[in-house]
């Protein structure tokens, strides 16, 4: 039997995990999000957890936002740094297992070849900085699993998905970044990865690893390619133009490659990874 915990669960990989939890009705979930527990208000943390007694965690709750972080650095370093830590420390000594969702954000873009787990980290931007503080404290558990994912959009919530779609209705071409490398990540693929890996846990089918590891789809696109694919599966007549990231100028800086290497978590857990493109034709059929 398991209690599982999900924060931040009206974002969009808590959605989706709220959607599989139906597939999994021995279980029992308790779905949070900021009215409910605050992650950074940490005298609730230890009265939440101490009251609902977790067997797991999953943390979906996040500061997300990698533009405005470079000016709101606090409030992302609060959210996603003291916010898991808060979250570490409040099951510290116990058995509850903590599964934290980190970023390829935390990679400062300049390897040409896909990161590992172990590939030193060193975030180019404030966002990328408050997910590795994030996922140091999450370390601070010695039964905790940092799943570092990239480029999630789903259904739910706001996404570059939903946002290419809008615009390319409403204009005749776009023009979409093509120097930036790394692979779209359907949050219900995520939400069905992490299930998967709990539930095998609970039934003694796979021994838990505390440790970091990568998830995304499989394959390996630029953000051009990926806005050219939403356009031509929603059959959306809009040209789509390839751009440099200097001729788009943002706030924050964003790693030109970012593939993750996800060999590990596919070893450990026995996990089968959908390839982005036929993701991305599930998504949209359900937003059509
Ligand atoms: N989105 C991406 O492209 C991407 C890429 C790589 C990794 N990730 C990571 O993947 C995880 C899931 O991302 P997501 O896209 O599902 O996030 P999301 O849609 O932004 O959802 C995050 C949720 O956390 C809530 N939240 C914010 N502050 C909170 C607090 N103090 N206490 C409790 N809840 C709080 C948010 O509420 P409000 O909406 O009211 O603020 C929101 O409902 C995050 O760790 C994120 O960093 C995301």
């Amino acid at each position: 039997m398991g209690i599982i915990l999900v924060t931040g669960a009206s974002g969009q990989l808590g959605n989706e995990l709220r959607v599989i939890s139906r597939k999994y009705p021995g279980y029992e979930f308790i779905f949070t999000d900021f009215a409910e527990l605050d992650i950074t208000a940490k005298e609730k943390v230890n009265v939440f957890i101490a009251d609902n007694r977790p067997d797991w965690i999953v943390n979906c709750a996040a500061y997300n936002f990698v533009d405005k972080a470079e000016s709101e650095t606090e409030s992302a370093m609060r959210i996603n740094g003291t916010g898991v830590r808060n979250i570490s420390e409040a099951i510290k000594g116990t058995d509850c297992k903590f599964v934290h969702i980190s970023s390829d954000y935390v990679f400062d873009g300049h390897s040409n070849t896909p990161y590992d787990e172990d590939s030193s980290a060193e975030p180019a931007s404030a966002y990328g900085r408050s997910k590795l503080e994030g996922e140091r404290a999450a370390l601070l558990h010695n039964r905790s699993m940092i799943i570092r994912t990239s480029w999630l959009y789903s259904s739910f919530g706001s996404n570059f998905v939903k946002t290419i779609l809008a615009k390319a209705k409403q204009n005749d071409s776009l023009r979409v970044v093509y120097d930036q490398t790394g692979t779209p990540t359907w949050a219900a693929d995520l939400a069905g990865a992490i299930m998967l890996i709990i539930a095998a846990v609970i039934r003694n089918q796979i021994a838990f690893k505390a440790g970091i590891y990568h998830y995304s789809n499989e394959g390996v696109c630029s953000w051009y390619d990926f806005a050219s694919e939403i356009v031509n599966e929603a059959g959306i007549n809009c040209h789509i133009y390839p751009i440099l990231t200097k001729e788009y100028p943002s706030m924050a800086q964003r790693p030109s490659y970012s593939v993750l290497n996800k060999a590990k978590i596919k070893e450990n857990f026995n996990l089968e990874i959908p390839h982005w493109r036929d993701s991305l034709k599930k998504c949209i059929k359900l937003l059509k």
